[in-house]
């Protein structure tokens, strides 16, 4: 099939499917499914929920430079990450408690995202099983994400088995060093993370003592490439891969940790310009449109992920609603593309911003 070809046959599933086009819409219809205090716990916060909402304005806010007169007949979205085929540079981000969205959680995410060739992220903490999620037929590649735990052998044995699961890379999510005070959860008596039918709380069991030294140690555990998330500083980009980090995830939890924190948009090029091309940088929170993975792109990051909306579309219609989202992504993608006057991911640069947005700070 021609490039063109796949992309009208996006445009037939989403009509076909009956799935709402639009994210709000698909949210609004999740909302209906779901227990309140559940759908709260997804759409929350911490605090405020300055940072939340600043997200996704951030990405909003800056101002795309098309070019025109570029014969965009044909458009490739596919790229490379760490060296493995996708085809796009949107992933699924790792999510939490996703068996209480569908009935098979993360089995119809890597579903979806199989079906659409995208990246997937598995939660390791509270959300399945590592290893049945490996067995879920599909070409692109995935990844596990872990905390480190105070009982650091465990977090080392799920590391260390993740290779021979076959996925691609481990990564580390190194921004809850306290739960975020997330209001909505509270409200609700919410009890967030829950493991083998009991509730673990992150504050109890999550390792607060890591540090760059510790990064190092973990890359040799794993023998597969090393992601870094949570990060939002240059010096620390810089720092995790001096330390032997394969990638970098430019994020603020989904504004879930640190209200007040920079929204990621306004965060990733300091991070692309410190880590210089020695690393994999990507980005998530607040990405709602092709048009901003493409500002993404052209400020540096190889690929973004996202979060929320996958939720939505596995509340939804299981795995069905995650491939309708990950292709709705797909179609937005290619038309941003298009109307930038790009062919391909490698042509986004810099250049397509305004003027004022393409140097670092
Ligand atoms: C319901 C939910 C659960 C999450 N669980 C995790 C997790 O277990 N580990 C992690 O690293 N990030 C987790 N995150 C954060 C996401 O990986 C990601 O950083 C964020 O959702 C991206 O922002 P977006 O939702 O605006 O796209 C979670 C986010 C949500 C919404």
């Amino acid at each position: 099939m021609t490039e063109q070809g796949a992309t009208v046959s996006h445009r037939a599933l989403h009509r076909y499917t009956g799935l709402p086009v639009d994210l709000p819409d698909l949210e609004a219809q999740a909302r209906a499914n779901l227990d309140p205090a559940f759908y709260d716990y997804i759409a929350g916060g911490a605090e405020d929920e300055l940072t939340l909402v600043d997200n996704e304005t951030a990405w909003s806010r800056l101002r795309l430079l098309p070019r025109v007169l570029r014969d965009v007949t044909h458009v490739d979205i596919s790229t490379r990450v760490l060296g493995a085929r996708v085809a796009s540079p949107i992933g699924i981000a790792p999510m939490a408690m996703q068996h209480r969205a569908s009935k098979d959680g993360p089995l119809d995410t890597a579903r979806g995202a199989a079906a659409t060739d995208s990246l997937f992220v598995m939660g390791l903490f509270g959300a399945g099983s590592a290893a049945e999620v490996a067995e879920v037929p599909g070409s692109a590649p995935r990844w596990l994400q872990v905390y480190i735990l105070k009982d650091r052998e465990r977090s080392a044995a799920a590391i260390a088995r993740s290779a021979e699961q076959g996925y691609g890379a481990v990564m580390l999510t190194v921004d809850v060093v306290r739960q975020g005070n997330r209001r909505r959860d509270a409200r609700n008596r919410w009890a967030f993370l829950q493991s083998d039918g009991g509730i673990e709380d992150p504050n109890e069991i999550f390792d607060h003592a890591l540090t760059f030294d510790d990064i190092a140690w973990f890359r040799e555990r794993a023998g597969i490439p090393l992601v870094i998330k949570g990060v939002l500083r240059g010096d620390d980009a810089a720092a995790c891969v001096d330390a032997g980090a394969d990638g970098i995830v430019v994020s603020n939890h989904g504004g879930r940790q640190l209200d007040g924190a920079i929204a990621t948009a306004d965060a990733l090029r300091d991070v692309v310009a410190a880590v210089d091309g020695r690393a994999e940088v990507y980005v998530d929170g607040g990405i709602r449109h092709g048009q901003h993975v493409v500002k993404a792109l052209a400020l540096g990051a190889r690929a973004v992920f996202v979060g929320r909306p996958v939720m939505w579309g596995l509340a939804v219609a299981g795995a069905h609603g995650v491939e309708g989202v990950m292709r709705g992504f797909c179609d937005e993608i290619e038309r941003a593309m298009a109307l930038c006057g790009v062919r391909s991911v490698d042509e986004i640069d810099a250049s397509l911003l305004a003027a004022d947005l393409r140097e670092p700070r």
